[in-house]
């Protein structure tokens, strides 16, 4: 699987919602390669303990830095939330101190706040990302105004998993989050999908949220951050390869992430398994 005239930029996530951000990023940075990492065999992770996640992610970041990848997008809010600063502090620098691995949770605290008016925002995410409250304190950080009011939907990634976007079942629970978010405020302007699977269930969403919301999905500020990094880090810009090559892994099964990778990505994709545990 190694190709070691690539360097690509490494995107991994729990299952498929990485793709969502992927398919951002390449909108925005197209000339380069990417490789990306699902771990299907072990999603969804947002109802896992804090240990299991980081365990799980350490190993998904090891697996990219084992197969060239200089810089790895954790595209996935619950790795993001919960392995990401360890990661970072203290095996970064023992493992690969050049290479760098970055989250989406500050990326999108960073912008939040210009779109709210009312200076009142939800954050819809998993049981994991909830309780790290890592959108309350980077937002708080960014903008020391804004209220944030979380609201975790433990089945949303299970529903989108397994196919089930549009059925019945869906909108039950769709309903009943959002119903339970707006609850806590009337007053929130602006509501954030923080997984990168929930994208997949946006026409529910959008159904169910009153109008004057705006619903903010990641892919897009995920992608002009990463634009900006590498702008300003030439020396991380001067290591990766643009062929324009994606390639994608997952430790699940590989004709099924074929097939269903494609409703996330926009595109056909081939998948190949990979054992990286
Ligand atoms: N897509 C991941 C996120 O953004 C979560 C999926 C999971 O629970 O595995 O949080």
């Amino acid at each position: 699987m190694k190709n070691s005239n690539l360097s690509p930029v490494g995107i991994f996530d729990s299952g498929y919602g990485g793709l969502t951000v992927l398919r951002e990023i390449i909108k925005e940075l197209p000339d380069y390669d990417y490789l990306y990492l699902g771990d299907n065999a072990r999603a969804p992770y947002g109802t896992r303990s804090f240990a299991t996640i980081y365990d799980y992610t350490l190993e998904a970041v090891k697996y990219l830095f084992s197969q060239n990848c200089p810089l790895i997008i954790l595209a996935c809010n619950t790795a993001s939330a919960r392995a990401l600063r360890n990661i970072q502090q203290k095996d970064l620098p023992h493992l690969a101190p050049d290479n760098r691995v970055l989250g989406i949770i500050r990326p999108t605290a960073e912008v939040i706040g210009h779109y709210t008016k009312t200076k009142k925002v939800g954050i819809m995410a998993t049981p994991g990302t909830v309780a790290s409250e890592s959108y309350v304190l980077e937002i708080a950080h960014q903008f020391p105004q804004v209220e944030v009011y979380q609201q975790a939907c433990p089945l949303w990634v299970p529903l989108v998993e397994s196919g089930e976007t549009d059925g019945r079942g869906a909108a039950y629970f769709v309903k009943e989050k959002i119903r339970e978010l707006t609850a806590q405020s009337e007053e929130i302007d602006t509501v954030l999908l923080g997984c990168t699977h929930y994208p997949l269930l946006l026409p529910l969403i959008e159904k169910y949220t009153p109008k004057s919301v705006r619903i903010l999905t990641q892919g897009d500020i995920v992608a002009k951050s990463l634009a900006d990094y590498l702008q300003r880090h030439s020396e991380m810009k001067k290591r990766l390869t643009q062929t324009g090559t994606r390639r994608f892994l997952t430790t699940g099964d590989a004709a099924e992430f074929s097939e269903r990778g494609e409703v996330f990505f926009g595109e056909k994709v081939k998948a190949k398994h990979v054992v990286i545990a």
